[in-house]
C-alpha cells in the first residue's frame, strides 16, 4: 500500500552521473520531524534561535505545536495552540495553521475554521498571541480574515513580510468545495478555479488594507487544484511555493512559481520539488520555507491516514530551488 522506492536499483544508476558532475551532490533529503500525524506544518523562528512548528488539528489538539532547539529534532508539545475559538467558526477542521511575528513581539497565526454559517466550508482566522510565547495561547480575532464562500471559502492562509516591511497574508480560494465530484470534487467539468489571492495587511498582521489580489490559479496540469501556498523573497525574486492534486493522491506534489514583483505575474517553474517516489515520499504537500529560504518543513503519508511531519534542508540560487 506504501511502497517504498527501490533507492538502490535507482541509486546505481545514477552514480557515475553523480560522480562526473562537479557540483552536483546526491540531496541527502528530508528527515522525519515528528513521527506522528502533523499536517500541514508551518514555522515561527523564536528570538533566541529555536523553533515553533504548527500543524493542522490532530493528537487531540484543535491546532498543534511542537519545538526544536535546532531544526533537527522535535518535540510535539501536549498544548492547545488555539484553546478559544471565534464566533464564526464550529469546533471541527482547523487546517494549515501558520505564524507570524510581529515587530512588536507578539505572534499572529493565521488558520483555516469552519464557518458555522456554511458548513463544510471554511474560512481564515486570525489569532494574535496572549504574550510573547510562540507556542500560544492565541486569542482569535472576533470576525474571519478571509472567508469568499460564494466561492467555496478560503484556506491555507501564510504570513509575508516584503523587504520594505510590507506585511501580506497569501491564501487560497477553496473552489473545489463547489466542485462537480471526483477528485477533491473537482475533476468533473465545469471545473472550478481555485485561485491563490495576496491580502495585503497592516503592521498589526490582521487588518486587511485594500481588497486580495489574485496570483496564481489551477490549470490542467495541476489537476483538481492548487493550494498550501507560501511566500518568501529570496535575493530579490518572489517564490510562490504549492501544491497540486488533491492530498490524498500520489500526484499531490510541492512545486514553485516565481516572480520579480510582489504581486505577480508568477511564472510556474512546474518543477515538483517533492513528488511521490522521492526520497520515500508518499503524497508528500503543504511545504513551508523559510525567510532565509534554506530550511522547509512539508508532509508526507507515513502510515495510511497520517501524515508525519519532514524537515528539509534547501538552497536557491538565482530562480532555482534545491533539495540539498
Ligand atoms: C462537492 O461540491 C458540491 C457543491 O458543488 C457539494 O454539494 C458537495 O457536498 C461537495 N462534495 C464534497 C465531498 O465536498
Ligand atoms: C541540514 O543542515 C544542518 C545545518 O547545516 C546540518 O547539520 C544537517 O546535517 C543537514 N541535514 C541534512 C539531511 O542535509
Amino acid at each position: 500500500m506504501w511502497p517504498s522506492f527501490p533507492s538502490n536499483i535507482l541509486g546505481l544508476a545514477l552514480l557515475p552521473l553523480v560522480l562526473a558532475s562537479p557540483v552536483q551532490k546526491r540531496a541527502r533529503g528530508p528527515w522525519m520531524a515528528l513521527d506522528t500525524d502533523f499536517p500541514d506544518p508551518s514555522f515561527v523562528g523564536d528570538p533566541n534561535g529555536g523553533w515553533y512548528a504548527f500543524g493542522t488539528n490532530g493528537n487531540g489538539k484543535t491546532i498543534q505545536v511542537a519545538s526544536s532547539p535546532d531544526f533537527q529534532k522535535w518535540t510535539l508539545l501536549n498544548k492547545e495552540a488555539l484553546p478559544t475559538l471565534g464566533g464564526w467558526e464550529t469546533n471541527v477542521n482547523h487546517w494549515a495553521p501558520d505564524v507570524i511575528r510581529r515587530n512588536d513581539g507578539k505572534y499572529v497565526m493565521y488558520y483555516s475554521g469552519e464557518a458555522k454559517s456554511d458548513p463544510g466550508h471554511h474560512c481564515v482566522g486570525a489569532a494574535i498571541s496572549q504574550g510573547t510565547d510562540p507556542s500560544g495561547p492565541y486569542i482569535p480575532q472576533p470576525n474571519p480574515f478571509a472567508c469568499d464562500l460564494d466561492n467555496g471559502g478560503a484556506i491555507d492562509p501564510s504570513g509575508f513580510l516584503d523587504k520594505d516591511g510590507t506585511r501580506y497574508v497569501v491564501y487560497k480560494v477553496d473552489g473545489n468545495s463547489i466542485g462537480n465530484g471526483g477528485d477533491c470534487n473537482n475533476s468533473v467539468a465545469p471545473i472550478k478555479p481555485t485561485p491563490i489571492m495576496l491580502q495585503k495587511v497592516e503592521e498589526d498582521g490582521v487588518t486587511p488594507v485594500g481588497s486580495p489580489v489574485q496570483i496564481l490559479d489551477r490549470d490542467d496540469s495541476d489537476g483538481p487544484l492548487v493550494e498550501a501556498p507560501n511566500l518568501i523573497l529570496h535575493q530579490g525574486i518572489y517564490f510562490l511555493f504549492y501544491s497540486t492534486h488533491c492530498y490524498t493522491d500520489p500526484k499531490y506534489d510541492v512545486r514553485y512559481a516565481t516572480a520579480t514583483s510582489v504581486a505577480g505575474p508568477y511564472t510556474k517553474t512546474n518543477t515538483e520539488l517533492f513528488k511521490t517516489g522521492q526520497f520515500g515520499m508518499t503524497s508528500p504537500g503543504g511545504g513551508t520555507v523559510s525567510g532565509a529560504g534554506d530550511r522547509l518543513l512539508l508532509h508526507s503519508f507515513c502510515q495510511p491516514n497520517v501524515r508525519c511531519t519532514y524537515a528539509a534542508n534547501i538552497s536557491i540560487q538565482g530562480k532555482t530551488v534545491t533539495v540539498l
